[in-house]
């Protein structure tokens, strides 16, 4: 059995690792720990939560070991797309960078400027970002990545569409030179490139299995269904016992459907771009905790987030992008658990949808499905709806809200991707370019707003056991370097 520590992780964390429950490395852990531990440029890929997350951190942190940080100056950068997925990054590296003398921050928009500005101040080692506020403290004068010697883009093939690549470029072009860069996503593919072409030394590509090739532990199935029943269909799988993600195209679709579930006595919270980042943050929290064991989310939560004991993804919407299927089915089945993918379609989406399952490379089965079959229940658990309306507590009432934009990630504004994703995906209707909405652009000098990390995670109603400590491994043939066999879901 091969250890943290044969992979060149430094005593502390392998020992903190262990203390948690973390007794062995997942395979693309193994895979990728040694050459990121010896300084190389990584390239890795593995599956939607196969523990890409720690093999960077542990990198890093390994690598970074006790060093320190002059002020405003840090050592090392971890970039993602979306808010909430830099709080949970940076909620598993702090906790591990102490016990390597380490520190880190959260530098993301819709929060205090305050704290961000005070870690920088006392020379913070490590930051974990999203691009637009990076580059805001970058303009203030209080941040100077010159001394940065990793960066890890998780994430990365979003990272590189247009929506986010002119802040990409601004923030790698401001690191130093010679830096060690680690590329991670699980639909990594050419859309990386370009990135790899201009800022990566010889890279060595890890793959571990094919994103997309299907796998036991995750069911898809494909309901074709009557316009007029959707609504119901939803409420009876929204009923259900377990913890449920709903995702839809638009903000304001989110916020509808939402309603509709509320209305039939579902406790079902949205999470989307239109809502002030605290209330962002109280629905993740509310559906972590189980109190809303149902989220209706736009693409904000497709990418990377994960939250234990999610056993169903809904496709409320379906979507136009294999990437995108694929991100969103990856909430469920992760870590080594089963889960059940289903996308509701319309009777007319049939030759779509079949091709959108083959890009994606997964098996699913397709059923004309109805409220009075069956097969809903057994496939989904769907119940009759209690009927008594479910009002959300103030908290979560959507604050403000932008215009019905399609679907995307946190800042969800992002036109610079459209041009291109629409010439990439001739058969999107939606112009939303979904992969390139930026969460925090780059605005010189904005000011602060509310809100703050949050995290914790608890059980749904009937939901299994945590997938944590101890969590078999997923997947995964272990890893295998060099070549070019990367997956191009994208046609
Ligand atoms: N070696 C390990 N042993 C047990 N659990 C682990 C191990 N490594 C990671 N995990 C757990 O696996 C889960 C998924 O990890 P993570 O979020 O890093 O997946 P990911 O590969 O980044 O997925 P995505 O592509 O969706 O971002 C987390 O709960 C994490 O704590
Ligand atoms: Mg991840």
């Amino acid at each position: 059995m091969t250890s943290f520590s044969d992979l060149g992780v430094v005593r502390p964390l392998a020992q903190a690792l262990s203390h948690s429950g973390f007794s062995e490395p997942f395979p693309i852990q193994i895979a990728t720990l040694p050459d990121a531990i010896a300084g190389r440029d990584v390239l890795g890929r593995g599956r939607t939560g196969s523990g890409k997350t720690l093999a960077f951190a542990l990198a890093l942190l390994s690598r970074l070991d006790s060093r320190k940080a002059k002020r405003g100056k840090p050592l090392a950068l971890v970039l993602s797309p979306t808010r909430e997925l830099a709080m949970q990054i940076n909620a598993t590296i702090s906790p591990l960078a102490r016990k390597v003398g380490l520190s880190s921050v959260l530098i993301a928009g819709g929060m205090p400027f305050g704290k961000q500005l005070q870690a920088l101040e006392h020379g913070v080692p490590i930051v974990v970002a999203t691009p637009g506020r990076l580059i805001d403290l970058m303009h203030r004068g209080a941040l100077d990545l010159s001394d940065i010697e990793i960066t890890v883009l998780d994430e990365a093939d979003l990272m590189s569409d247009m929506g986010f690549m002119p802040a990409v470029k601004e923030i790698l072009d401001a690191t130093g030179r010679g830096g060690q860069r680690l590329l991670f996503s699980a639909t990594l593919d050419k859309d990386v490139d370009a990135l790899v072409k201009k800022y990566l030394r010889d890279p060595i590509e890890h793959s571990v299995e094919s994103a997309g090739i299907a796998h036991g532990e995750m069911d898809h199935h494909v309901f074709f269904v009557k316009q007029e029943v959707r609504d119901e269909m939803l409420a009876k799988i929204g009923s259900r016992q377990g913890r449920t993600i709903m995702f839809v195209r638009t903000q304001r679709g989110a916020d509808r459907l939402a309603e509709k579930l509320q209305a039939k006595g579902v406790a079902a919270g949205t999470l989307h771009g239109g809502k002030a980042q605290g209330a962002r943050t109280k629905a993740l929290d509310a559906f972590k905790s189980g109190k809303t064991p149902v989220l209706v989310a736009t693409n904000v939560a497709a990418r990377g987030i994960h939250v234990d004991d999610i056993s169903l993804v809904i496709h409320a919407d379906a979507p136009t992008d294999p990437k995108d299927y694929l991100h969103r089915a990856g909430r469920t089945a992760r870590a080594g658990e089963s889960g059940t993918v289903v996308t509701l379609a319309r009777l007319n989406q049939q030759r779509e949808m079949k091709g959108l399952i083959k890009k994606a490379l997964v098996e699913a089965t397709f059923t004309h499905m109805d409220v009075a079959n069956p097969e809903l229940a057994r496939i989904t658990g769907a119940q009759e709806p209690t009927g008594e309306p479910w009002f959300p507590a103030a908290e979560h009432a959507p604050k403000k809200r932008r215009t019905s934009r399609p679907g995307g990630h946190a800042g969800e504004g992002g036109s610079g991707a459209v041009g291109r994703h629409k010439s990439r995906h001739k058969g999107r209707s939606d112009g939303s370019g979904s992969q390139g909405q930026r969460s925090d652009r780059p605005k010189s000098g904005s000011g602060g707003g509310r809100g703050r990390a949050g995290g914790g995670s608890g059980k749904p109603p009937g939901g299994r056991p945590g997938s944590k400590p101890g969590g078999k491994p997923a997947g995964g043939s272990g890893g295998k370097s060099g070549g070019k066999p990367r997956h191009k879901p994208k046609a």
